[in-house]
């Protein structure tokens, strides 16, 4: 594998010892994927921060790095963790558990973290901070955020997991192997999505995610031609993409900024039926509103047309008779107008956590009946223990204004 002299230096052990044990991390699994060399990278997101997740070895791992006193090679943001920074007790979290969370934040605290505790780094300014274009090399370990990063950002880059972001974060180096590599972003099969007649909302975008994750096998990215006409629903189609399937980018027309090569025809096109769509959303969606215990959006983390979308239908539908939990990233609390719109939610009844989700934290869900809008929360929730239901975000509205 091609290494360049600071890489040399750094596995020498000349800038320390956990520069050189990151980067040997990266440069073995590099090695094992047949991977043509090392690149730098520009910036870095670290999932897999949640103290659920990781456990005490997660934690031990990130403290011994930082009590060495290294210093991240590259800005690097930090995914959600398992409770509300600034109200844990919401999800009824244990002071050992809380102490644990903290000293896991204190060591990325320490190494230079920015501690956005989102998983949607393209939504909050990252992108203008650390100055990432079009073509940057990046090491985003959040599969919907780097579905998000290579398809619509122009970025480039792997599904990294958490412990290879931190290893690239501390390092500055990834391995130069499938997404950073030009001929592996290029589509070969197209995927044409009748839509139904009335479009897509964010159910039918997750559930489209998963019929494409079922039947795509590629490492290229599949193209899908499909009108999305709201940030949600791209967000949902990734979020599903990522979950359901190990795909990493997905080229949509209009949409993805990279130019495909002239003259460039797919090998296969496949049709995507509506039919199939609306059939597998009718089957995961709740029969009746009774059957319902919580409702759950912002999965990934909700943005502000979204919340907006949200208070004016709860807003309309009156009082919230179910537990609604809604999580958003803690930076849109800053904007002094959002924050009148999260206290009128809370006011309506709708419980808003930050810095977490109800999938990375530790909030036992066991036996609940769970309906959410986000196919990843769907997905995961349902193996967490609860019987969880789909449906779009009018349909969460109206059930929780349901009694029962
Ligand atoms: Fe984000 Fe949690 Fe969903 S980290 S993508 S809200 S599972």
């Amino acid at each position: 594998m091609y290494l360049d002299r600071r890489a040399e230096r750094i596995l020498n052990g000349e800038e320390g010892w956990a520069k050189a044990k990151a980067l040997e991390v990266i440069v073995k699994v590099g090695e094992a994927l047949g991977a043509r060399g090392l690149i730098k990278v520009k910036h870095a997101h670290i999932s897999g921060v949640s103290y659920s997740n990781i456990g005490d070895a997660g934690l031990r791992l990130i403290k011994s790095f930082a009590d060495s006193g290294v210093k991240f090679s590259v800005p690097a943001t930090v995914n959600p963790i398992g409770f509300d920074l600034e109200n844990p007790n919401v999800f009824g979290v244990s002071n050992e558990y809380v102490k644990k969370q903290k000293e896991v934040l204190n060591s990325l605290r320490m190494m230079g973290g920015d501690l956005i505790l989102s998983c949607t780094p393209y939504d909050l300014g990252v992108v203008q901070r650390y100055n990432l274009n079009i073509g940057d090399h990046v090491a985003w370990g959040e599969s919907n955020a780097v579905v998000y990063a290579n398809s619509l950002l122009g970025l480039k880059t792997n599904r990294e997991g958490g412990p290879l972001a931190l290893m690239a974060a501390i390092s500055g180096y990834t391995y130069d192997y499938g997404m950073h590599i030009k001929e592996y972003r290029i589509p070969e099969i197209e995927y044409i999505v009748e839509e139904p007649k009335e479009g897509l909302n964010e159910a039918l975008a997750g559930v489209l995610g998963e019929v494409i994750a079922g039947i795509h096998s590629l490492q290229t990215p599949p193209l899908v031609r499909v009108t999305f006409t709201k940030k949600l629903h791209l967000k949902e189609f990734f979020a599903a993409l990522g979950t359901a399937g190990n795909i990493a980018m997905t080229y949509i027309p209009n949409f993805t900024p990279e130019p495909l090569p002239d003259n460039w025809k797919p090998r296969e096109r496949v049709i995507v039926d509506s039919f199939i769509l609306k059939s597998r959303l009718y089957s995961l969606r709740p029969r009746d509103p009774k059957d319902i215990d919580l409702i759950y959006a912002g999965c990934p983390h909700m943005g502000i047309e979204d919340l907006l979308e949200l208070f004016i239908l709860v807003k309309s539908l009156g009082k919230i008779r179910k537990k609604f939990i809604v999580s958003i990233p803690r930076i849109l609390l800053l904007d002094r107008r959002i924050k009148e719109i999260v206290d009128e939610l809370k006011k309506l009844g709708i419980i808003i956590v930050k810095d977490t989700c109800l999938v990375v934290s530790p909030l036992d869900i066991k036996d609940l009946r769970v309906l959410t809008n986000s196919y990843k929360a769907f997905y995961y929730l349902s193996r967490k223990g609860a019987k969880t239901y789909l449906a779009p975000i009018d349909e969460l509205a109206l059930t929780a204004s349901f009694g029962g």
